[in-house]
């Protein structure tokens, strides 16, 4: 049995989220999500629009993930590979210029998965935000 885990907010779901989801869950047998709580989001200078309870629940609908458990601060990953006997830690593309996280690879192997171009949760909220009610996406919000 592989086990795999992975970290983030995962607030208004989108592709983007599932694509790195199902290439996780392949690289292996179970999938762990560790969920960014409220808590931790603001100190990350984030808020989520979707509170944890609500993205642990989307996240626990799809098929590609095991088990959620919550992101509290930057320090707990060592401790959550041995508590749940992780194989893999997988990271966003977006952290692999850096080496925050290579400290992992004592532990377990560390891979970094591309991102999906073109979506985020910070340019869905952008791209809602934007149109007027008579422009752009204001007819197709309507519906
Ligand atoms: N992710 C991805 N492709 C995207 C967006 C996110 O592969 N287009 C991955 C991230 O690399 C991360 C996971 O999905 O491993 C959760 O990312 P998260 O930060 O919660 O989502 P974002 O859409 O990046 O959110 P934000 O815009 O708030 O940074």
């Amino acid at each position: 049995m592989k086990r795999i885990l992975t970290y983030g907010t995962y607030d208004l779901l989108h592709y983007g989220h599932i694509r790195l989801l199902k290439r996780a869950k392949a690289m292996g047998d179970y999938l762990v999500v560790a969920l960014s709580t409220d808590d931790f989001n603001i100190l990350k200078g984030k808020k989520a629009y979707h509170d944890y309870e609500t993205r642990k629940n989307m996240l626990e609908a799809l098929r590609y993930v095991d088990l959620v458990i919550p992101e509290e601060n930057w320090e707990q990953k060592a401790d959550d590979i041995k508590k749940y006997h992780i194989d893999t830690v997988v990271m966003g593309g977006d952290w692999a210029g850096s080496d925050k996280f290579e400290y992992l690879k004592e532990h377990c192997d560390l891979v970094y998965l591309d991102r999906t171009e073109g979506v985020s949760t910070t340019k869905i909220k952008e791209d809602l935000n934007l149109p007027g009610e008579d422009e752009g996406l204001g007819p197709l919000l309507k519906v």
